[in-house]
């Protein structure tokens, strides 16, 4: 009995120092283990007279349950005390300012194309979109230009094969759109997208730029109904106070065909304005009605083309058209900076 009590204060004098999980398995094993000191201390009942055994197991299983329940609450213990440490570890500190998140903003040149499409939406046009591959037949045939057209030479092209391009202006989202109406008016549309020609890239020139066509056919369509929309567009997008000047001019898909100036200053003073050249346009020509099956005895249209890039930076007063395409973050937040504030 005396040896159990010697076990029993070995066991509560050891467990003070335990301060992790595997220094308690390995007291553990110590006492209640195989080999462990009360498995032994049990073998030594069969030496005792047998009236002393049921006294001396019974002491035995109290130590034994007295260890199992004292190695179960010092493992809470360390778990405990593991779990806090490692919260204050994690602390987070909620007054701590934090990091700035930059947000993407609108590049200007979509921000000006959003714009436009909005002020023609608003005059009841819808937005149609075509390949920027695109089909000699397209871009140019059926916009009056046959092969070797001398007009051709006016846009330089990127030519795949001899048939495909890539488009030089967005003329032929027209074409494909007037096909789509079979015959019958009235079409009303602006088609925004991408052009290429084979220019060399400069502060006013790009190999790769915008461009936004405009599109109306229908019965009665006529050329003052083009003059007062495209000042319409010009007051809406410039101010109330700008003026446009129509300058004949040529295009193979438009007779007549003109090409349109915005006043840029001194617009009170008839005599000294001075003028921007901002827009192609014209009346479509009959052929090119005819051969999207359209009876240009029956319907007339008119047709425009802008470059998105003229215009913004006329509007924001940008001196490079690059700044549109080489992502400049300096350059791009100007123009967002609603959103990086
Ligand atoms: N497609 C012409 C160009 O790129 C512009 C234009 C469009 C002119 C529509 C008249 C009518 O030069």
């Amino acid at each position: 009995m005396s040896l159990l009590e010697n076990i029993k204060r070995e066991y509560i004098e050891l467990v003070k120092e335990v301060s992790d999980e595997k220094s308690l398995y390995e007291l553990k094993v110590k006492f209640l283990g195989k080999k462990g000191q009360l498995t032994e201390v049990m073998k030594r009942a069969k030496d005792l007279a047998p009236e002393e055994r049921p006294a001396f197991g019974k002491s035995v299983n109290e130590i034994k349950n007295y260890i199992n329940q004292s190695i179960e609450e010092t493992r809470k213990e360390i778990e405990e005390r593991a779990l806090e440490l490692k919260l204050a570890n994690e602390e987070i500190d909620v007054t701590l300012p934090s990091k700035k998140i930059e947000l993407g903003g609108v590049n200007p040149l979509n921000k000006i194309i959003e714009e436009i499409e909005e002020i023609f939406i608003s005059m009841g046009y819808s937005v149609a979109e075509g390949p920027e591959v695109e089909t000699d037949k397209f871009n140019f045939e059926m916009l009056n230009l046959p092969k070797d057209h001398p007009a051709r030479d006016m846009q330089d092209s990127f030519y795949i094969t001899d048939e495909l391009l890539m488009r030089t202006q967005t003329s032929p989202v027209q074409a494909r759109e007037m096909l789509k109406a079979n015959g019958r008016g009235p079409v009303k549309i602006i088609c925004p997208g991408k052009v290429f020609r084979r220019d060399n890239d400069d502060a006013t020139h790009s190999h790769q730029f915008t461009q936004i066509e405009g599109l109306v056919v229908d019965k009665n369509i006529t050329f003052s109904d083009l003059k007062g929309t495209l000042e319409h567009f010009i007051q809406a997008i410039f101010g109330e106070n700008k003026k446009i000047r129509l300058r004949p001019s040529f295009f193979p898909f438009t007779e007549p065909s003109v090409e349109v100036d915005v006043s840029w200053g001194n617009e009170d003073d008839e005599e000294n304005i001075k003028w921007l050249e901002i827009l192609g346009a014209g009346m479509v020509h009959p052929n090119v009605l005819k051969m999207a099956g359209f009876d240009p005895e029956l319907y007339t249209g008119f047709a425009f083309g802008m470059g998105p890039e003229r215009v913004a930076m006329l509007k924001y007063g940008i001196s490079d058209i690059r700044n549109f395409y080489t992502n400049n973050i300096r350059f791009l937040k100007q123009f967002n900076s609603d959103r990086n504030d």
